[in-house]
């Protein structure tokens, strides 16, 4: 899965950018962790304790029994739609659902208790037979526990005996949530109202989210990834809808007047949290593939519009690539897709069943922006490498989940590179993503990427494990791996890997052995476990620091609070290249200082480390040598892969933070960009710059700042210009994001013929009859500096528009740039809208408060409420929320303030986020403290006359 954003739930699948919003002068880059996991999950809450008999405290199953196969019948009462008539009562909406279960399971080990997970379901009719003599066994007692470990336990008047075969049906009730978790409603309008106040185009349909632990919620089971097992599912659903599954469809039939039944064939052994199935009224788009059936499924307007055209050409292309990198084929006769208006993840991967938020599968030509379009290609990309990396293969334990969300972010780079090479996007997700990972994992708070199983046992420690470590520092250190053994090798054993696990379950180990294996067999020397146990097995990352002068290279574990002491230390791959020598591979294998040859410079000349960023770490060097690299940048760039342009300005930046270098030769790393017309180095810059704009955006520093900048992107600004004026924009897609980011940049940094130019298109849009002059490209740019130049009058527009827009991408644009203003009464009443269902739908109420802690104008207001309502707020995103809300957060006032909210509130999963936010505030005001005079004296300095 991917989380959140622009999507409302930016994927902050930490793993790739997906776009880029402006806001209030900053550049947010979405991004696709927790894609997959649904943010929504309530919190479990404290239950009361029993007195007599208390708990052990084991949350797993014992592994006595092994399922093998569920025969499961679901039938939820929802109607998909109201159809009110003259003189006939319409039917009140029902959100009851029932069913049963049959699972077969093997014992093991003898016992007289069966143990199966179950949630919020009223549970009865528990039936045990065996299976080898089909006499039935009595159940004596069964009951759920009340507490985190949701088991479902079952008293059996004798015992099942080791070897044996049983299987246990069961009957239960349950309710269709409106929180978007286990077996959920999502509604939507389909068609035009007749008449005000006409509610017959109201449309609901059901879905399901159940990674990490909410198959549970919809029927008991063996909740648990290595306890898989083979769905067979019915569903009986109302005659007028459709119902998907896992599998594709082994027959159907009329029950009578109201009710259908739709029957799947077998699914393939798979984990739990991989079910899914979904009624609805959606129309689909074949897609073309060769043996799969594809289908693409929408609301039928959206289909009808071709919406989810783009989505079905490009899928059957990522499907039939990955099939033949890995050597397998897909498992099933039939993928299907589909858009959901609800969706509390940016995507899941379900074995035959991708569910998508909208946003990440439709597209629409001439609304959409080539941002959304990547997007949806690099989702799409992610969730069918699931299909290999999760759903064929699934870690042991969720402490392990890197396995499934790092391999799909990795793959997600080529298959993307492969479907659309004029996108170029292969180097920037890999920088944004590195950008990313170094981020989160530079704090003394970060979390190894394969933490010990006994850390992950609680779901609200498992949900903390969908975050950027996972997606992106997994990909970045299988990348390493791969650049280590060469891609060929990596690629063997990749398939080894899963042709030896498919249906399985493994750990890390399994694949280091794997890659191992190709290792040994291509007369490679790598010992895989031992240099990548340390990357997985350790928290954070080294910088390596190089003195050219005598060739010295000693390696520290890389914390921005250089307080924090700490002596970990990896074994470390260096690609080396100087002005006249060709790169080549050098190892760090210890702590202590070494003298190489390679890092030597002969004659005085430059000497650059981490070739292509390939390295999960970060380089440092003498001041002699960084002043030999700024200068070759600004001589000639391109002497430099772009990647490592775009990485000297991120190392020079982070550094500066962490206190190793003088905060001036961060922004002496900046000079350069004057004349720089590419995107990546602009876009690490920008980036990097969020930080220093959230520490100074309220303070004399960001005058000059501003000025600075509005110098630096006036070359690149002017040379798209004549595109940009006319609404037009450039042919390649490299340039295309060169402009949007020099609209951005300049914008928010208020060069004048920029906002003269947003303000002017949008006033265009206002005044026009429904026809939006605006580029798409530009929108979410352009609504957003319009609506922060503007006040009541552009706010009402873009508000009026965002309730009757049925187009997503637009809808969100507009969402967005709702929060751009900077009137606090009109944030403060959008803050107020977040509260009412009516108005702001319960998936984008996080990512509206964000945006408007983003603000500088919002971000106190923004820290009230979520304080005066963190009861509701905490359900939605917590931990998201606890991020923006205190990443400006540098003074001591506002850290006494966070410490206070963290004893007097029930945190829940945001606990850790809370953690970390004090950590990085006690940072901040150091760093503030430290640099502020010496930055504010650089930038006066910088645009003096
Ligand atoms: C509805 O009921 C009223 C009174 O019971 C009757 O006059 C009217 O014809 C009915 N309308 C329809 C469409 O059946
Ligand atoms: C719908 O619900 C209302 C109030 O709960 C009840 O009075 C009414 O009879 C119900 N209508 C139907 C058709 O069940
Ligand atoms: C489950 O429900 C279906 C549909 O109502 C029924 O046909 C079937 O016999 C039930 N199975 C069990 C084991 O109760
Ligand atoms: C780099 O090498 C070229 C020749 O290969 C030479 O002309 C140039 O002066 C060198 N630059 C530096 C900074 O050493
Ligand atoms: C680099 O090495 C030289 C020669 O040993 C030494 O004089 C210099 O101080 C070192 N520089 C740094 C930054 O450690
Ligand atoms: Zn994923």
């Amino acid at each position: 899965m991917p989380k959140t954003s622009i999507l409302s739930k930016a994927i902050a699948a930490a793993f790739v950018v997906l776009t880029v919003s402006v806001i209030g002068g900053i550049i947010t880059m979405i991004i696709l962790y927790k894609t997959e996991i649904s943010t929504m999950n309530p919190t479990p809450r404290p239950t009361r304790p029993i007195a007599t008999t208390a708990l052990p405290p084991v949350m797993r199953l014992p592994k006595n029994l092994i399922p093998l196969s569920y025969k499961v019948f679901l039938m939820p009462h929802l109607y998909t739609r109201i159809i009110e008539e003259v003189n006939v009562t319409s039917p009140n909406q029902t959100m009851d659902f029932v069913g049963n279960s049959t699972v077969s399971f093997q014992c093991v080990e003898r016992t007289s208790t069966i143990y199966l997970k179950s949630m919020k379901l009223a549970v009865t009719n528990g039936k045990v037979k065996n299976d080898n003599t089909n006499e039935m066994i009595e159940v004596s007692a069964m009951k759920t526990h009340r507490d985190d470990t949701n088991f479902l336990e079952i008293q059996l008047k004798e015992a099942l005996e080791a070897g044996g075969n049983y299987s246990l049906s069961l009957s239960f009730k349950g309710e269709i949530s409106e929180n978007l978790d286990g077996m959920y409603v999502s509604k939507y309008v389909e068609g035009v109202p007749e008449y005000e106040g006409d509610t017959n185009t109201e449309r609901f349909l059901v879905a399901t989210q159940l990674e990490p632990a909410d198959a549970r919620k919809v029927f008991p089971c063996f909740d648990e990834p290595d306890m898989k097992a083979e769905f067979h599912v019915t569903i009986i659903h109302r005659r007028d809808t459709t119902a998907l599954g896992n599998a594709e469809k082994s027959g159907s039939s009329i029950l009578d007047d109201e009710w259908k039944f739709t029957s799947f064939h077998s699914t393939p052994k798979m984990s739990t949290y991989l079910f899914a199935f979904t009624v609805s009224e959606f129309t689909a788009t074949r897609s073309e593939h060769e043996r799969v059936e594809i289908n693409t499924y929408a609301r039928p307007e959206a289909i009808a519009a071709g919406h989810a055209q783009y989505a079905a050409t490009i899928t059957g292309k990522i499907l039939s690539f990955y099939e033949s990198y890995f050597e397998i084929n897909y498992d099933q006769k039939k993928l299907d897709q589909i858009a959901l208006p609800d969706l509390a993840a940016t995507a899941m991967e379900n074995w035959g069943l991708v569910t998508y938020h909208e946003g990440a599968l439709l597209y629409e030509e001439g609304v959409s922006s080539i941002l959304n379009k990547e997007q949806i290609a690099t989702t799409i990309a992610h969730e069918l490498a699931h299909q290999w990396f999760g759903n064929l293969v699934t870690m042991k334990w969720w402490n392990d989940v890197w396995l499934n969300e790092g391999f799909a972010t990795y793959m997600s780079f080529f298959a993307v590179d492969h479907v659309e090479p004029t996108f170029q996007l292969k180097e920037l997700n890999i920088l944004a993503n590195l950008h990313t990972a170094f981020q989160m994992d530079a704090l003394a708070s970060s979390h190894p990427l394969s933490p010990p199983q006994e850390e992950v046992q609680k779901t609200s420690s498992i949900i903390q494990m969908f975050n950027s470590i996972t997606y992106c520092k997994g990909a970045a250190v299988l990348r390493m791996l791969a650049d280590v053994v060469g891609e060929r090798v990596f690629i063997e054993g990749v398939k080894t890997y899963l042709s030896d696990f498919s249906y399985k379950n493994t750990d890390q180990n399994d694949l280091w052995r794997s890659i191992q294996k190709a290792e040994d067999k291509n007369g490679g020397h790598t010992n895989v476990k031992r240099f990548m146990d340390p990357w997985t097995k350790q928290i954070g990352y080294p910088v390596i620091t190089i003195n050219t002068t005598n060739g010295e290279v000693y390696q520290k574990h890389f914390l921005f609070n250089d307080s924090a002491e700490s002596s970990l230390w990896w074994y470390v791959p260096i690609k080396v290249m100087s002005n006249t020598t060709k790169p080549s591979l050098v190892w760090l294998e210890s702590s202590a200082p070494e003298k190489k040859d390679e890092f030597q410079s002969k004659n005085g000349e430059w000497i650059l480390a981490n070739i292509n960023c390939t390295g999960y770490y970060r380089v440092n060097y003498n001041p002699e040598n960084w002043d030999r690299l700024l200068n070759q940048l600004e001589i000639d760039p391109h002497r430099f892969p772009p990647m490592n342009r775009g990485q000297l300005i991120d190392n020079a930046f982070f550094m500066a933070r962490a206190k190793l270098v003088e905060v001036t030769l961060a922004l002496n790393s900046t000079r350069f960009l004057r004349q720089e017309l590419d995107f990546l180095p602009w876009q690490l810059t920008v980036k990097n710059l969020e930080y220093f704009v959230l520490m100074f955006d309220r303070s004399e520093v960001y005058g000059p700042m501003q000025a600075y900048f509005r110098e630096q992107i006036k070359g690149l600004y002017n040379s798209l210009r004549n595109y940009t004026d006319n609404s037009t924009i450039p042919k390649d897609h490299a340039s295309q994001h060169s402009q949007i980011l020099a609209v951005e940049v300049a914008c928010s940094n208020e060069l004048p013929e920029c906002l003269e130019m947003a303000t002017k298109m949008f006033a265009e849009w206002m005044n026009s009859n429904n026809t939006n002059p605006i580029h798409p490209n530009l929108r979410s740019v352009i609504y957003c500096q319009a609506v922060a130049a503007g006040g009541k009058k552009e706010w009402d527009f873009a508000w009026e528009r965002y309730q009757s827009s049925s187009d997503t991408s637009e809808k969100e644009q507009l969402r967005v740039a709702l929060s751009c203003t900077k009137k606090t009464w009109l944030l403060n009443r959008y803050l107020e809208y977040t509260l009412d269902p009516d108005k702001i739908r319960l998936m984008d109420v996080g990512s509206i408060i964000s945006d408007i802690a983003w603000n500088p104008a919002g971000h106190a207001l923004a820290w009230n409420f979520i304080r005066a309502h963190w009861d509701y707020v905490s359900e939605q995103d917590g931990d998201m929320l606890i991020n923006a809300v205190t990443s400006r957060f540098s003074t001591q006032f506002e850290l006494d303030e966070l410490e206070r909210f963290k004893t007097q509130y029930t945190l829940g999963p945001a606990a850790n986020e809370v953690d970390q936010a004090i950590e990085k505030t006690q940072v901040n005001i150091q760093w503030v403290r430290e640099n502020k005079d010496e930055i504010l004296e650089w930038f006066e300095r910088e645009t003096a006359e």
